[in-house]
Order: C-alpha cells, then structure tokens, then sequence
C-alpha cells in the first residue's frame, strides 16, 4: 500500500489543536467525526463524506502495533473546533466533530470516517494529523487532497518537493454506499 517508504514529512501543528483539557468538557472525541453524540439523534455532518483508513509503518516496512492517531480539520463551513473559534450558529456545522482520536490495530491500521477537507482561507484543503507510539514520539503533519488545484498555491504544500509531497498526498477514490462520498487508504511512513 505505501507508495514511497520515505518517512512522512512533519509540518506545523497549526493554531487550532484542540488540547485534550478542553476536549475533555465533552466525550465524543471518537474515529467517527460525521456523527456528534450531543447534536442529537440523526445529525449528519454536512460535506462530502470520506472513509479514511490509515496505515502506520515504519521505513523498513514494519507495520507499528497500537500507535495512537489523532486528526483534526475544519468543518464544511471551515470552522474549526478550538476554544479560539467563536462562530456565531449557523457559521459553523454542529454535528461535525472536528477532531478525532483512535489507536490502531495490531495491523497498524486505523479507520476513520470524516468528510473531505474543504478551503480554509488561505489553505488548501487538508486534514491535521498527530502520532504518537513509544518507537518515535510524536510527529504531526498535515494531509493533503491529490491533484487539489489550490495546492500549487498553498505555501505549506509549495515548501516541499515531490517526494516529500507524496508522503502526505491522500489519493481518493470514489465510494458508494454506507453515504460514503470517498474513500482513501494511506500510509503513514514514521522513523524505523
Ligand atoms: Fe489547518
């Protein structure tokens, strides 16, 4: 599945990691970021959904037990969950959960089910991503949409070069069923 088995490139956490003392007013922090425990019974995310499974491997292709993965993104309307963001009702989508945490299986996978990252202003759509497993520490990127138009004009993606773009480029491809809009595996290659 790894395209490249160079180590993804670590980039900037950005202004809107949630911290876990202000998660921690609320319980649904799960891999399921289109469904919100307290928005009520049958509150869908808006966007176009998107099935992410994650792969953490390390460069010599060992597949890494139990890491722990958190993602986090704005939401349809582009506003994110963060103790900074006000958004007034109707500027922002309650039933997005905008961050989600999981740990991944003995195969080093993790599902998650979120919505394809839209435009933040200024930024190409993407997704944040944080791992943290005993072997490396914590490394946080971001992830970006392949073949995204706006990311030959974002100045996060226009640092890297090619290689270093592909560790981060999420490949989607088209989904039926379950409401899936898209679906995406990708690896995640960290330091052996
Ligand atoms: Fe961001």
């Amino acid at each position: 599945m790894a395209a490249s088995q160079r180590v993804m490139v670590a980039m900037t956490e950005g202004p809107f990691y949630p911290a876990a003392r202000w998660r921690a007013q609320w319980s649904d922090w799960d891999a399921d970021l289109t469904r919100v425990a307290h928005a009520g019974p049958g509150a869908v995310a808006g966007g176009e959904h998107l099935a992410l499974l994650l792969q953490i491997v390390d460069s010599n292709g060992r597949r890494i037990d139990g890491a722990e993965v958190e993602i986090w993104q704005c939401d349809a309307l582009a506003a994110y969950r963060h103790p900074s963001v006000r958004a007034p009702a109707g500027a922002f989508d309650p039933a997005f959960q905008g961050f989600g945490s999981a740990r991944v299986n003995a195969d080093g996978e993790v599902r998650f089910r979120t919505i394809r990252p839209v435009p933040y202003p200024g930024r190409t759509p993407h997704i944040h991503v944080k791992l943290r497993h005993p072997t490396f520490g914590e490394l946080t990127s971001q992830l970006f949409v392949a073949g995204e138009p706006g990311n030959a004009r974002d100045f996060l993606w226009r640092q890297l070069d090619a290689g270093e773009q592909a560790t981060l480029a999420m490949q989607l491809d088209p989904a039926s069923g379950d409401s899936l809009r898209w679906s995406c595996r990708h690896a995640l290659v960290v330091p052996a």
